[in-house]
């Protein structure tokens, strides 16, 4: 009883613990290195999942994700200053962090999607269909909802004026109220819509109390989220204006030939 009562002394208790905190320090760097790999395949598979859903290919996926992507998609990067495609890694792009020292900030008038920077490149995504002809453009979007950011893709149709999805795969809006950007319903209500007008101003627009029948610019808000609604609206005018993609698109017809897979 007394011997054991001998070994408890405090330095031996915080050579325990000092040991103990060793261990635990390495397993979850251990851990962090070891899930590295898989943590960016799942966030890449996410990606893959989101364009596929913004083409309208995912149900056609089903769980064949990665194959259909490699088959229909490919990713391109562009200069989004002149609109030019150029060389770079498309699948280790990330806007969020990679792009971060080559940003432009943004002119506080000009900044309607309230980013305040934006990088010099981004990754566009062109989707063939069976045929190998061109189908949908898919472009990443961001910008400010009521909370934070919202990341997404708005997928246009070769003419880069009918709108065929919005889908959005990064918000921290409310459930039931700004998240509802998510709700199939919501989402139906995008394909077909005009994002020019006649002038090539950008015209799409949200609708507080609902679009009118035959507005080919107009999309229903969300009821009780107007401060996500108009989040969405202003980050379109952004991407699809002259900061944006304005100049890539103004060039398109020029730059793909073959369906974008040459
Ligand atoms: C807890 C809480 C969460 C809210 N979340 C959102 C949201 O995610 N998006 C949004 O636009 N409005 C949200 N609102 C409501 C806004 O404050 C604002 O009232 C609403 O956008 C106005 O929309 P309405 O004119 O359609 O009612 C939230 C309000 C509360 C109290």
């Amino acid at each position: 009883m007394s011997d054991t009562k001998k070994k408890e002394t405090f330095g031996g208790t915080l050579i325990f613990v000092f040991i103990i905190c060793l261990v635990c320090a390495a397993l979850v760097s251990i851990s962090a290195v070891g899930l590295k790999p898989l943590q960016q395949a799942n966030k890449l598979l996410d990606k893959q999942t989101k364009i596929l859903e913004a083409s309208g290919l995912l149900e056609k996926a089903g769980s064949d994700i990665v194959g259909t992507y490699g088959k229909f998609v490919v990713a391109k990067m562009i200069d989004l200053n002149t609109g030019n495609i150029i060389d770079g890694d498309t699948d280790m792009f990330d806007e969020r962090t990679d792009a971060r020292d080559e940003t432009i900030s943004i002119k506080p008038e000009n900044d309607m999607a309230g980013i305040n920077r934006r990088a010099n490149r981004a990754v566009v995504y062109l989707v063939n269909n069976e045929q190998g002809q061109l189908d949908t453009i898919v472009l990443p979007i961001i910008g400010s909802g009521l909370w934070d950011l919202m990341y997404g893709f708005v997928g246009l149709a070769p003419d880069l004026n009918t709108v065929r999805s919005v889908v959005y795969s990064d918000l921290k809006e409310t459930p039931g109220l700004g998240a509802e950007v998510l709700n199939p319903k919501w989402k139906a209500l995008w394909p077909g819509k005009k994002v020019y007008n006649d002038q090539g101003d950008v015209a799409i627009k949200i609708v507080k109390g609902g679009a009118k029948q035959g507005d080919v610019h107009g999309v229903d808000a969300l009821s009780g989220a107007t401060l996500t609604s108009d989040g969405v609206e202003h980050t379109l005018h952004f991407w699809l204006g002259d900061e944006g993609y304005g100049p890539f698109i103004a060039n398109f017809p020029n730059k793909i030939t073959n369906g974008g897979l040459n």
